[in-house]
């Protein structure tokens, strides 16, 4: 058998799984769901839901990868005799699917943005100007496809470098110059004279909006933001050294990633309110509003440059974890060579992610109950695969992997989080899979609260 590859280092594999964490989750969606569904009520939910359910289910996937050394789909082969298990990894590997065909959608939306930003395209034009301008780039479909490709060709070749080579050095230098790039718009965004309102719209408390149907939308956000409930994290867990702390790996990451959402959330707002316009929501807010006011904003060509460079990098150290996901199972399960695996992977995604794009073209016949294929892959991974697969794999560990082999993976063979992994333990078997059965029952209509 050919030799694995791990993560180099303890401080490479939080950026590796950072990376993952951080992405398109929080910069352009977490800002306008937390605004729309009652601020910092909803950011407590999503808080709660991302410690109580969300570390625990990451440290199942963690201690299952881990554990079996190997793919999403053969690392439930290898820890139970009963075949169906399988099954659990195959609808991982079809969510990377999903996720990654819409998600190379935005992130080639920022690559164009990019690309406008510094040739300074959008800093003469009006805000009718500008939406048509995005309305014409969307459905001109060609370019929309192109940048498509080419992101998901830059995916490709980080990938097909490997882990330690590829993925993990890439993010060794994306990573750090978001959070530089972050800061400084945050800095800016402070001194901005709708500061106050912008903070105001995100962080004021709106308990009223707290419905189930508000809490199963903050863990639909929670699984997509903290990358669970899809193998991503079977795939990296398996990489992770043996002595390494995955608690400490999982509370860095978890705070890391609500942190950035509440700071992208400070750089968004108060500029939205500064220049007079609403927030709207959806993909709009990024490229709509906020090109509006990087015309309008002293220096807007700057931050606008700046803010398009996060949103790609934010963008592609997730899209690699979610593409490993395929090789590693396309590679090991069929005796490929990494780059070839990676670039049959590749092929593929371009096919899917295309599709995608030509579906938001008007009048496009590629839509499934009224809606299009973009729209579709974004609800359903989120709201049905991501639940159901988070809800078998904390199942998997609780109930049916071995006991012991699971909280010696868990504790690192005994060397940390003694005392919190028998409450981990117990809320893996108990308390998660009652709470996300319950919610997502809630949401298929078959339970009331
Ligand atoms: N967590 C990523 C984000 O917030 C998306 C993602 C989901 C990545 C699932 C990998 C797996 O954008």
């Amino acid at each position: 058998m050919r030799k694995r590859g791990t993560f180099g280092s303890s401080l490479g594999t939080i950026m590796v799984v950072g990376g993952s964490v951080i992405g398109l989750g929080n910069i352009w969606r977490f800002p306008y769901v937390a605004g729309e569904n009652g601020g910092a009520a909803f950011i407590l939910i999503y808080l709660a839901i991302n410690f109580l359910i969300s570390v625990p289910l990451m440290f199942s996937e963690f201690s299952i990868g881990r554990a079996a050394k190997s793919n999403a789909m053969r690392s439930f082969r290898r820890l139970s005799p009963v075949k169906s298990w399988q099954g659990v990894g195959y609808l991982g590997i079809a969510t990377s699917f999903v996720i990654l065909s819409f998600y190379s959608v935005i992130a080639g939306w920022a690559l164009e943005f990019l690309r406008e930003s510094i040739a300074g395209t959008f800093m003469q034009l009006d805000p009718a100007g500008i939406k048509a301008h995005f309305d014409d780039f969307v459905a001109s479909g060609w370019g929309p496809i192109g940048w498509v490709i080419a992101f998901v060709a830059l995916n490709g070749i980080v990938v097909s470098f490997g882990i330690e080579k590829g993925i993990e050095r890439f993010n060794k230098t994306a990573m750090p110059m978001m959070l530089v790039i972050l800061v400084i718009m945050c800095i800016n965004s402070f001194f901005l004279s709708g500061f106050r309102e912008g903070a105001t719209f995100l962080l004021r408390p709106d308990f009223s909006k707290v419905t189930p149907a508000m809490i199963m939308q903050a863990l639909g956000q929670s699984f997509f933001s903290l990358s669970v409930g899809m193998g991503a994290m079977i795939t990296y867990g398996s990489y992770i050294k043996k002595d390494d702390n995955m608690f400490r790996i999982g509370g860095t990451v978890a705070i890391s990633d609500v942190t950035v959402a509440i700071l992208s959330g400070l750089a968004i707002f108060p500029a939205v309110f500064s220049y007079g316009i609403s927030p709207t929501s959806g993909p709009e807010l990024v490229f709509l509003t906020l090109p509006n006011i990087f015309a309008q904003m002293p220096g807007g060509q700057i931050f606008a440059i700046l803010f398009f460079l996060l949103l790609f990098a934010a963008a592609i150290t997730s899209s690699v974890s979610l593409m490993e996901v395929a090789v590693a199972y396309v590679s090991e399960e069929f005796r490929l060579r990494r780059r070839i695996a990676t670039l049959i992977i590749t092929l593929c995604v371009m096919g899917t992610a295309t599709l995608c794009a030509l579906s938001q073209m008007p009048g496009s016949s590629l839509t499934v109950a009224g809606q299009n294929l973009f729209d579709l892959f974004d609800n359903v991974s989120s709201t049905y695969m991501m639940p159901l697969g988070g809800l078998l794999i904390v199942i998997f560990a609780g109930w049916v992997m071995r006991r012991d082999l699971f909280l010696r993976e868990l504790t690192s063979n005994g060397r940390f989080g003694h005392r919190l992994s028998r409450p981990v333990y117990f809320m893996i078997r108990y308390a998660i899979p009652i709470a996300i059965a319950m919610l997502f029952l809630s949401k298929l209509g078959w339970l009331q609260f």
